[in-house]
């Protein structure tokens, strides 16, 4: 322990204490409420993936250091899911980086691309490591906020204006994530090809952070932004296994770009944990080449829970964002006479035997999220039923 006065957390990081999800967490714990807060499913990914993996530690591979760039039996994998997929294609020895998650891919790029001072523009609210990994890269982050329009259905939409007016001279990098956590919008074609023609007029990187890829529902279709013209020279698209195969603690995930910046990228990973997850990357190499079955049969389940939960959200009194995308619900609490998310939060458990997580935390602007809770619903179905069941008593 120093005695100086000076704190021992650095002035970059002061601002980001302890997370609203351990607070919420302990808080589903001590009242025994069902936690709809944190983003995990609460059952494991399919049978054969776990027994892949088991079988690469058992046969002695990757309890070594796997490659620095990645295995190349996943890297392999994920150029051949982009190119099935989305008819994008990328070299596996130059243009993909096997990474610890899609957090590690979000740091690494941010420390590699970042002089401090640049500016980075965020789709607001935003998932809150993009914040913390911008500080830490001494970036400056200039948060555009998504806002809630009620056409057809509700949504959190990009003000296409708002986002050409936050790029200065300044500017480095676009940071967007579609599917969007917590809103659930995914960017149309529309929205992503106004984004790519201002990356390109302004001659910016982006960073896409993509790891709903394949949770999209009912019409909407998941674009790839690095598909877009003048995109794929001058953009890192962040993928992960976590969301799409349900093993969010196997952390594998991966960056898929031109080779200069995956070249870059790989300069600040290296220094991170250089490398991880050896033997999951074997299985997730075999869950990427899973067939078209399995990943239709993925959302349709996830879409049956949006229902379950959107519906008995709004029975409860909430307005709901139907999502349309990724597996989290924003509702606005203001038809329940609240304002205030995070008290509301704080007493969801003691009032409804539920935690959710307050949007607030992922805004800069506080107050525009002031109204919005977000809830998760990659949980069982019983789980969503008795969630819903509690939740009524709020209409009470
Ligand atoms: C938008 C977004 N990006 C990245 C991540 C982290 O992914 P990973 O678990 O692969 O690090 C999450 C997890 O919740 C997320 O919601």
């Amino acid at each position: 322990m120093t005695s100086s006065a000076r704190p021992l957390l650095n002035r970059r990081l002061a601002e980001f204490g302890t997370t609203i999800f351990a607070e919420m967490s302990a808080l589903a714990t001590s009242t025994g409420s069902i936690n709809l807060g944190q983003g995990f499913p609460d059952t494991d990914g399919p049978e054969e993936i776990r027994e892949a993996a088991v079988r690469a530690l058992r046969e002695g591979r990757g309890n070594q250091y796997p490659p620095g760039p990645g295995i190349p039996e996943l890297r392999t994998a994920v150029a051949a899911h982009h190119r099935r997929r989305y008819g994008l294609s990328y070299d596996p020895d130059t243009e993909v980086l096997v990474t610890a998650g899609a957090t590690e891919a979000i740091a690494a790029s941010l420390l590699a691309l970042l002089e401090p001072g640049d500016e980075v523009i965020a789709l607001e609210p935003y998932y809150d490591s993009y914040a913390a990994c911008i500080a830490m890269a001494g970036g400056r982050r200039v948060p555009v906020t998504l806002r809630p329009h009620h056409e057809d259905t509700a949504r959190f939409r990009l003000d296409l204006d708002e986002l050409r007016d936050a790029v200065t001279d300044r500017t480095r990098l676009l940071l967007v994530n579609t599917p969007h956590n917590p809103t659930g919008t995914v960017l149309t074609r529309e929205e992503l090809r106004a984004i790519a023609d201002l990356a390109v007029e302004r001659d910016l990187l982006v960073v896409t952070d993509e790891v709903y890829e394949h949770l999209v529902f009912d019409d909407a279709e998941h674009l790839p932004l690095a598909s877009f013209p003048g995109m794929r020279e001058r953009t890192v698209t962040i993928g992960s296994a976590g969301k799409t195969f349900s093993f969010t603690g196997w952390k594998v995930g991966w960056v898929t770009a031109a080779p200069g910046l995956v070249t870059a990228v790989r300069s600040a990973k290296q220094f991170l944990t250089y490398v991880a997850s050896g033997p999951f990357q074997y299985a997730v190499a075999e869950a990427l080449a899973l067939p078209d079955t399995y990943f239709a049969a993925f959302r349709a389940d996830m879409q049956a829970k949006r229902d379950l939960l959107a519906s008995g959200l709004a029975q409860a009194g909430f307005e709901v964002f139907r999502p349309a995308g990724t597996y989290f619900v924003t509702t606005d609490i203001r038809p329940l006479g609240e304002t205030d998310g995070f008290a509301f939060c704080r007493a969801l458990p003691e009032r409804a035997g539920v935690v959710a997580i307050p949007n607030a935390v992922f805004y800069d602007h506080r107050e525009a999220g002031a109204p919005f809770v977000r809830f998760a619903f990659c949980k069982r179905t019983e789980v969503l039923e008795e969630a819903v069941q509690r939740l009524k008593a709020l209409a009470d």
